[in-house]
């Protein structure tokens, strides 16, 4: 039997928990691993399916139940902004984002992804590790978290998709399409969300928080992502930014991690946390709601600090859409709803 690595050590250079900013001689003060960071977002708990309040504190928006489950972007990318390499992420990120990758998938009730990723990366079971299964199981949560992939297609081989042939795997599957998947050995649900022919995810969204899911881990790809942001539909970031650069042209295979019509205004981000490996800088962000003011940290990189309004930014009015893109969506609504928390009244999934 090999004895499993130890985990890696990742640098904290800035975040909440821990000290920040370092020692004044540009060294980080302190250490932690992928599972500790996810540790410290609880995000098992009732307090943990919230959005996140922020470094300095928040507007009360930023603590108000959602309606929907609070979601989380998980993307890798090169430092020349690449999202794939060869047509798959994997090259892209290295040790310490793997782990934070499957950190974050043990703490989490499903997993969104889009069927373009399902089909290029081909899942299988989410959680392989019994000890990782175990801990989900003493954090009140299923062994695995409920797999849900967005597909109006619904072309998803389980020959291709071991996913989808593992009896244990638990499935939603988004679409606005009535039809169904050819039989396989995955449980397989569908939330069947339609608005003129196209998927609510809006919609989809509430009815998986109505059905207990209050934490969701979005996995990409660039398209999925593009819409989710354009509806309000991501709370936060997390971006593994590889020290890489890959080239490419932007028109051809060289995807970003958000791919689709331009988001007009730009979805404005905060800063929570950085922790480093080898160069790779795992980052984490807030997404502000519309108009929700930034805080700048107060120098030094942490606490309450100036609130800018997100106005702020450049105008971007200026700038049509590119020739060949639509017009950008109308400003999409913000994401929570003031109205407390829906019961959980759907059929568990
Ligand atoms: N760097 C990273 O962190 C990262 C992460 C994830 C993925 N990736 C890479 O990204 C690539 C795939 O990304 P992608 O952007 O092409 O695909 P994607 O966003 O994963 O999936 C797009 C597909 O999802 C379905 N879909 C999306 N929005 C929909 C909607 N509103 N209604 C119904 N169905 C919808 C459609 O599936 P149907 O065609 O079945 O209808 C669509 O073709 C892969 O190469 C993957 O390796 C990279």
């Amino acid at each position: 039997m090999s004895a499993r690595a130890k985990p890696v050590q990742l640098a904290r250079l800035l975040s909440d928990a821990g000290a920040r900013g370092g020692d004044g001689g540009g060294r980080p003060t302190t250490t932690a691993t992928a599972a500790e960071v996810v540790e410290e977002l609880r995000l098992w708990e009732p307090r943990g399916s919230q959005p996140a309040a922020g470094r300095a504190g928040r507007s009360a928006t930023a603590h108000e139940p959602l309606a929907r489950p609070r979601v989380l972007l998980n993307m890798a990318c090169t430092a020349d902004g690449r999202a794939t390499i060869g047509g798959r992420s994997g090259q892209i990120g290295n040790r310490a984002d793997h782990e934070l990758f499957h950190a974050l998938r043990t703490a989490i009730d499903a997993v969104l992804v889009g069927a373009g990723t399902m089909r290029a990366e081909r899942y299988g079971r989410l959680v392989r590790e019994d000890s990782a299964r175990a801990l989900r199981c003493a954090r009140g949560l299923a062994q695995e978290p409920l797999a849900c992939i967005v597909s109006a297609s619904l072309a998803l081989p389980a020959d291709e998709i071991p996913l989808l042939a593992d009896p244990a795997a638990r499935v939603a599957i988004l679409t606005p399409s009535p039809a169904s998947l050819p039989e396989c050995a995955a449980q397989v649900r569908y939330v069947r969300c339609a608005r003129e022919g196209q998927l609510d995810l809006p919609a989809a969204l509430g009815e998986l928080r109505r059905a207990g899911v209050r934490t969701m881990l979005c996995e990409g790809g660039p398209h999925l992502n593009a819409q989710l942001l354009a509806a309000g539909l991501v709370d936060e970031l997390f971006l593994s930014l590889a020290p890489r650069l890959a080239g490419g042209d932007a028109a051809s295979e060289s995807l970003r991690i958000v791919a689709g019509p331009v988001l007009d205004p730009p979805v404005a981000l905060e800063l929570e946390s950085v922790f480093a490996s080898e160069g790779q800088l795992l980052l984490r962000y807030r997404a502000l709601r519309a108009g929700e003011p930034r805080v700048e940290p107060a120098g030094g990189g942490g606490g309450a600090g100036r609130a800018v309004p997100s106005a702020e930014r450049p105008d971007s009015s200026a700038e049509g859409p590119a020739p060949g893109e639509k017009p950008a969506p109308p400003p999409a609504p913000p994401s929570g709803s003031p109205d407390a928390p829906p019961a959980e009244s759907s059929p568990p999934l």
